[in-house]
């Protein structure tokens, strides 16, 4: 059970998320939180980097030591932590955000967050886990080959003010966005330990998930293909429809799009 949560903060740090491994092995418990206000090696998926302007984004890290679930669920805990992003933007924001398969939070059809989920083991068991999560808060603009598919939440704020919206705060700061993510991953990672899997969130996942119910393009190796999206299975797979069969759909195997672009 995840019950304390201790947050630290730094100016600059090369990557959160290497911060917290070095804790992992000075002995750290877990619920250890580093934050940063910039990173100068922030580590992306699939070994690419990830930048975060200074004073920007959020860069925030924390140690788990999910010792008891079977490996092959680790990677489920990214999937718990872009439920905690969703929900902690609508909480402190007011923006409505959805999830895209698998875990991709997205507003205005565009990618608010990217997050790392890295794990160490001890003999045949987890021994720690470092969730990562990078938040894109104050940007004004990304560089041209992610411009497409990226935002952040001050552009999709000012886009719902001049669409009318009178309810929302004028000004959010990051480190209230970065504790209400860890209070919701504290409460959706408690019951994903329950049972390791995704059933007592599954739920309030597809509540959240873009494309539900609706028409998208599935990019498998073995060609492409159209389906209906009709939610998730207790361990985080995709549920869809071609040609009236109901297929199931792994994470990595295949990348699922809406019709219209990148959500
Ligand atoms: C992705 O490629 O989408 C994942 C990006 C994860 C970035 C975050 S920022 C905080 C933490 N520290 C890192 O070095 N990476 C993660």
């Amino acid at each position: 059970m995840l019950n304390k949560l201790v947050f630290e903060y730094y100016d600059r740090v090369d990557s959160t998320n290497d911060r917290i491994k070095a804790r992992a092995h000075a002995g750290a418990e877990e619920g250890l939180v580093i934050t940063a206000d910039v990173q100068t090696a922030g580590k992306g998926r699939v070994g690419r980097s990830w930048k975060n302007p200074t004073g920007v984004s959020i860069a925030t890290s924390a140690l788990i030591k999910p010792t008891d679930i079977p490996i092959e669920s680790v990677p489920t805990i990214t999937t718990v932590a872009g439920m905690a992003v969703r929900a902690a933007i609508a909480d402190v924001t007011g923006l409505e955000a959805s999830i895209k398969w698998p875990n991709d939070v997205v507003i205005g059809g565009k990618k608010i967050c990217g997050i790392l989920t890295e794990m160490e083991m001890q003999g045949k068991a987890v021994w720690y886990a470092v969730c990562g999560i990078g938040i894109n808060v104050h940007n004004k603009d990304f560089a041209p080959d992610i411009a497409f598919k990226a935002t952040s939440i001050d552009i999709e704020m000012e886009k719902c003010r001049q669409e009318g919206a009178t309810n929302l705060p004028d000004a959010v700061h990051r480190q209230d966005i970065t504790e209400a993510v860890w209070r919701y991953f504290s409460r959706y990672y408690n019951l994903f330990l329950q049972t390791g899997d995704l059933s007592h969130l599954r739920e309030e996942y597809e509540a959240h998930l873009a494309n539900k119910g609706c028409k998208v393009r599935v990019e498998d190796p073995a060609g492409p293909y159209e389906a209906i999206c009709l939610g998730i299975t207790d361990r985080g797979e995709l549920i869809v429809e071609t040609d009236g069969m109901k297929k199931i759909i792994s994470t990595g195997e295949v990348s699922v799009r809406g019709i219209y672009g990148y959500v």
